[in-house]
C-alpha cells in the first residue's frame, strides 16, 4: 500500500504561491525588443548566450526539485511554486536568447570547459531536496538576484534595462522560497547530512566561480571572459564590469549565503 498524504503548505508558502499568482501580466509577459533597436555587438550576444543557457540550466534543475519534493512527500503549495519557477525559467530562456539574436545572433555551442551544463542536469539524479533547495536555490537564486543588481545601473539600453529589471523581480521570489525550504530542512538534518550538504555548497560556490563569475576559470578562458564582460559594460548593454562582478559575488558568498547556511546549522 502507498500513502499519498498530499499536505498542503502553512501560510508562507500560501503566500508565495499567491504573490506568483498575482503578478501582473506586464510583469510576467517579458515584452520583445522593436526590431533593428539593440545594436550589433559581439560581445553582447556572447554574453546573453551565456544568460540564455544559464537560465535553461535552470528548468531542468527546478524540475528535479520538484521530483525530489513528491519524494519528500512536500506540501502542494511548494510544488505549484516550483512549476511555476520552472515557467519563469523558461521565459528568461527565451528573452535571453532573443536579445542574444537581437544583439547579432545566438550562440548554441558552450565551449569546452565552461561550467554551463543545462543538458547534464536533465540527466536522471540521486540528490535529496536539500541539495537541490542549496545548489539551485539558496547559491544560484540568491547570487544571479544579486548579480542583476550590480548590473542593472550599467545598463544604458532602455530595453535590455527594462528586461533585466522585470526579470530581478522574479528572482527575488525565487530566492525567497529557496531560503524557505533551506529553513525548514536543513536544521533538522542529522550532522553527518549536514557535513555532506556543507560539501556540497562548497562545490556548488566552485561552479559559480566558472560561470557566474569568472574566478576559477584558467587563466586564458578568465581573461577572454573578463574581456568580454568588460566590453559588454562598456557597450552598457548588461554586464557590469568583471572586477565589480567578481566582488560581488565574494560579498554575496561571505556576508549573506555563507552566514544564512551557518545559522541553520551547516558546518561551513
Ligand atoms: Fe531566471
Ligand atoms: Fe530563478
Amino acid at each position: 500500500m502507498t500513502r499519498v498524504p498530499l499536505a498542503r503548505g502553512d501560510d508562507r508558502y500560501v503566500r508565495i504561491r499567491r504573490a506568483l499568482i498575482d503578478r501582473p501580466r506586464s510583469r510576467t509577459e517579458l515584452p520583445l525588443a522593436a526590431p533593428g533597436s539593440l545594436p550589433r555587438s559581439s560581445a553582447g550576444r556572447v554574453f546573453w548566450s551565456q544568460r540564455a543557457w544559464s537560465e535553461f540550466a535552470a528548468v531542468p534543475a527546478m524540475a528535479q526539485t520538484s521530483l525530489a519534493l513528491v519524494r519528500q512527500r512536500g506540501p502542494l503549495d511548494a510544488l505549484h511554486i516550483l512549476a511555476v519557477i520552472g515557467a519563469d525559467e523558461v521565459r528568461h530562456t527565451e528573452i535571453s536568447k532573443h536579445i542574444a539574436e537581437e544583439l547579432g545572433g545566438y550562440v548554441d555551442e558552450i565551449p569546452e570547459g565552461s561550467g554551463f551544463r543545462p543538458n547534464s542536469l536533465a540527466e536522471p539524479y540521486d540528490l535529496s531536496l536539500p541539495f537541490w533547495a542549496i545548489s539551485n536555490g539558496c547559491v544560484s537564486e540568491t547570487l544571479s538576484l544579486e548579480l542583476m543588481r550590480t548590473r542593472l545601473p550599467h545598463i544604458r539600453d532602455p530595453y535590455v534595462h527594462a528586461t533585466v529589471t522585470q526579470v530581478m523581480k522574479d528572482e527575488m521570489v525565487h530566492a525567497r522560497i529557496s531560503w524557505l525550504l533551506a529553513e525548514e530542512l536543513f536544521p533538522r538534518m542529522d550532522r553527518t547530512s549536514q557535513e555532506e550538504l556543507a560539501e556540497y555548497a562548497r562545490d556548488v560556490f566552485a561552479v559559480m566561480e566558472r560561470t557566474f563569475v569568472t574566478t576559477a576559470l584558467p587563466l586564458e578562458a578568465r581573461r577572454r571572459e573578463r574581456r568580454l564582460r568588460n566590453a559588454v559594460a562598456k557597450e552598457g548593454l548588461g554586464a557590469a564590469p568583471s572586477a565589480e562582478e567578481d566582488a560581488t559575488y565574494l560579498r554575496v558568498r561571505d556576508e549573506i549565503v555563507l552566514p544564512r547556511l551557518r545559522k541553520l546549522g551547516l558546518p561551513l
